[in-house]
């Protein structure tokens, strides 16, 4: 098999404001974590790993690792601390330097208009449970795109929309840990449009860029794969989560359980497609949101998930059939402390991109989540998916062996793995 990659391939790691940078008190994720028990072992994103100060040390190190990309988001409430009306030019001005920093070592810059934070007054206002409040976000988009024009070739619209909906509004894992299922509808209705009007306020302000949505897809397996009714969940399970939101950002038709309406908006609004994949889930009917990672006594990572990686071909070429657009693998990553087992889970990953390659699937970059240990949300510190270790006392970054592992495989841009 052919394991090489063309060489304008694009390979990198992949983070967010809110995961690494530290400080981000204006956001709604900020106020959840101050509630006891949200958070694994009490933690707080605190300082997170003062990515926000130590940015260009963080670049400089994965350039020197052989990356020509990364992956970061705008954290729209350092915009907008505290009301929509009241910009900051300090963030303006701060996202400004990031951005330079990572052109001028040539790192193509993949920037997140939204991962998962909110300014809390608009999390006060509903958030994107409103479809009014939309107005808010579109104004922060035109902000952005105005300002940051030329520098931005590739723009992610919004980080993994499904993940934010099931967590925040069915699995209480995310703020504001509501379980509603109606609600949980609608916000992902909401963030159909507000990802479409999105890419059209980046497009107008920019024809020349690339804009995209970046998707979570798990691999969706019945429990009991002899049971018609564990299939009939899992296969609901794989449309509510992989293909429902990419089926209307396609068609143009959001369909049933999620709405029924057909806008011209919609349709076609994703230049590429980012692809975040991780694991499989085994779905029984009881249990539609699929608690089950593993079935017997596969090895399982600090997040209690197994490795899968021909669900990441699977993928590629569901995408690839359902929206015939260039493809980049925008996360894909391990929490481990074995370092062994994460330099294999990259490779074994890669080698199924290239699989998928030689397929005639046109993926064009692949981006490790993540660079840093870092915040994993309710998880905490816990988890370490970085291929870079931080030091929680100093704030020490420590190149562990599976990012020299990643370095060597760009190197030679190649995976070498079959
Ligand atoms: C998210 C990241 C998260 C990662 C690992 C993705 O769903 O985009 O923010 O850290 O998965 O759980």
């Amino acid at each position: 098999m052919k394991t090489s990659f063309p060489k304008d391939f694009l390979w990198g790691a992949a983070s967010a404001a809110h995961q690494v940078e530290g400080g981000n008190d204006k956001n709604q994720w900020w106020a959840f974590e101050q509630i006891t028990g949200t958070i694994k072992n009490g933690d707080r994103s605190g300082s997170a790993c003062d990515h926000y100060r130590r940015y260009a040390e963080d670049f400089r190190l994965l350039k020197k690792l052989g990356h020509n990309a990364h992956r970061i988001s705008l954290e729209w409430s350092r915009f907008f601390p505290d009301k929509p009306t009241t910009l900051s030019r300090d963030a303006v001005t701060h996202y400004h330097r990031v951005i330079d920093a990572l052109i001028k070592l040539k790192l193509e810059p993949f920037v997140t208009t939204f991962h998962f934070t909110l300014p809390m007054w608009f999390a006060e206002r509903g958030g994107f449970e409103r479809r009014e409040n939309l107005k808010y976000y579109k104004d922060f988009v035109s902000l952005i795109a105005r300002e940051y024009k030329g520098k931005i070739r590739f723009w992610n619209t919004i980080n993994e929309p499904t993940v934010y909906t099931l967590q925040s509004y069915f699995t209480s894992e995310f703020p504001p840990a509501r379980v509603s299922l109606p609600k949980a509808i609608g916000v992902l209705r909401n963030l159909i449009h507000a990802h479409a009007s999105c890419y059209h306020i980046l497009k107008d302000e920019d024809p020349s860029c690339k804009a995209g949505l970046v998707h979570h897809c798990m691999y969706m397996e019945p429990r009991n794969r002899y049971n018609p009714l564990d299939r009939i969940a899992a296969a609901f399970a794989d449309w509510m989560l992989n293909r429902s939101f990419i089926d209307a950002i396609r068609t143009g038709t959001i369909r049933p359980p999620v709405g029924l309406e057909h806008d011209e908006s919609i349709k076609d609004t994703s230049d590429f497609i980012g692809l975040n994949y991780y694991t499989r889930k085994y779905v029984r009917i009881t249990d539609i949101a699929g608690t089950y990672t593993k079935t017997g006594k596969e090895r399982v990572t600090q997040m209690g998930w197994t490795e899968y990686p021909e669900g990441l071909y699977h993928f590629i070429n569901m995408l690839r059939h359902k929206l015939d657009v260039p493809i980049y693998i925008t996360e894909n990553g391990i929490a481990t402390d074995d370092e062994t087992w994460r330099a294999d889970f990259i490779r074994r990953h890669i080698a199924e991109t290239a699989r998928a390659r030689n397929d005639g699937a046109d993926v064009r970059g692949y981006f490790y989540w993540s660079n840093l240990d870092n915040f994993e949300w309710a998880h905490g510190f816990g988890p370490h998916f970085g291929i870079i270790g931080v030091d929680r006392e100093t704030g020490k970054r420590v190149v562990k062996k599976s990012a020299r592992a990643y370095a060597d495989i760009i190197k030679r841009n190649r995976c070498g793995y079959r």
